[in-house]
């Protein structure tokens, strides 16, 4: 995959914008609402889940698929607001350029100031961790995710690869396994999808599986939480 394939900018269900990848024939983001999928199946569904019967002053988040940064902008915003600090690290194979990012305008739907100092430092984030602001680290390892590796252990895992009938190999039993290796005990791992097969994985790793309810367009995703 690579940036010369033309990825387009489209239009989704609740006005937000995403990309469409004509290779694969998908887009980054739900048809049904890119704002509302990432809100509901990362932000509330994932972080704000794990954090529901905690006191913490950090958190630690692992994103497999960074794409346009939509889900980070968001936890970004959230954890800016309850002055917790962010330790965020995204998996990207095939990072979008700047301009393309800057197309999503997803300074309408985030805070400005989130918005501004992402741009600012995107291209840097590809390369190192960066400090954002005082509450916020991001690093954007532009790598195969199967051949991350890290001795970093990470609270949430935001798995947000294209659909397994699209990518199969980021849906096998050793990918997944590669991937929940990085999670802490008690640390949440979510998806907008959920598979018998991914059920099954998740299930033969130890890890405790949830049917929480999906985003618009899907009666429901997977949520597994690690012992
Ligand atoms: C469904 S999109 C993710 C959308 C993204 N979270 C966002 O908010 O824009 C899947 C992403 O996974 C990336 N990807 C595909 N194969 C990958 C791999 N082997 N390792 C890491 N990233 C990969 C794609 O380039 C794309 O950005």
């Amino acid at each position: 995959m690579s940036e010369s394939l033309e990825l387009k900018i489209v239009i989704t269900a609740d006005g937000s914008k995403t990309i469409y990848h004509p290779i694969i024939k998908e887009n980054y983001h739900s048809r049904n609402g890119a704002l509302q999928e990432s809100n509901h199946v990362f932000l509330n569904s994932g972080l704000r889940y794990y954090l529901a019967d905690k006191q913490v002053e950090n958190v630690s988040i692992l994103e497999v698929g960074f794409g346009t940064g939509l889900n980070f902008l968001l936890t970004n915003d959230f954890c800016t607001g309850k002055e917790i600090i962010l330790n965020y690290v995204g998996l990207e194979a095939y990072p979008l350029s700047l301009k393309l990012i800057e197309d999503t305008e997803y300074h309408q739907i985030v805070s400005s100031n989130s918005w501004e100092i992402f741009l600012e430092n995107y291209e840097k984030a590809l390369t190192e961790s960066v400090m954002l602001n005082q509450f916020c680290s991001l690093h954007i390892a532009c790598i195969d995710a199967k051949i991350y590796t890290t001795n970093l252990l990470f609270d949430v895992i935001y798995f947000d690869a294209f659909a397994s009938s699209n990518q199969p190999e980021l849906w096998t039993k050793e990918f997944i396994t590669h991937i929940v290796s990085f999670l802490k005990p008690g640390g949440v791992f979510v998806t907008y999808a959920i598979t018998g097969d991914l059920k099954r994985i998740m299930k033969s790793l130890g890890l405790k599986i949830e049917k929480a309810p999906g985003a618009a367009g899907k009666r429901e995703m997977l949520r597994a939480i690690k012992p």
